[in-house]
């Protein structure tokens, strides 16, 4: 998958409606954090859950929130699994490869946005 055009596309679409968040690609799996409006995220994520580019899509959580966690990014992007990441993910968790079905959620935010701080 060309994951530039991808993130290209992503950062149009969602500056046009308010959306922001963070994608990391580890080369196997995609983790995205969405944030924006209730009616603009529900529609985003539907479209994404559509896309044949990806499946078994999960919806690990979905939360009112009182402020962004990335105002500045309409989808700041993440990619591999180098020891910097992989020492984030190992901050808050046992492996680099956590199971969506069980992660803890406020964790796997933390994840996000260290991973967003270490970007370029
Ligand atoms: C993992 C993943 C994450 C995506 N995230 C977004 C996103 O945040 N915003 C977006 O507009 N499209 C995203 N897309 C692309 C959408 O699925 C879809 O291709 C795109 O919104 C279509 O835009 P268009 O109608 O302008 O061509 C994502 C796709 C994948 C596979």
């Amino acid at each position: 998958m060309d994951v530039d055009d991808l993130i290209e596309k992503c950062r149009r679409n969602n500056q046009r409606a308010f959306i922001t968040g963070m994608l990391h690609y580890n080369g196997d799996h995609f983790l995205q954090g969405l944030e924006g409006g209730r009616a603009e995220v529900s529609a985003i994520y539907h479209r994404i859950a559509r896309d044949p580019r990806h499946s078994s899509i999960i919806l690990i959580s979905s939360q009112d929130v009182r402020e962004r966690m990335f105002p500045t990014w309409s989808m700041g992007m993440h990619e591999g699994m180098d020891d910097q990441a992989r020492n984030i993910f190992l901050r808050y968790f046992s492996t680099d490869d956590v199971n969506p079905a069980t992660v803890n959620v406020d964790s796997l935010l933390d994840v996000l946005q260290d991973l967003a701080i270490k970007m370029p």
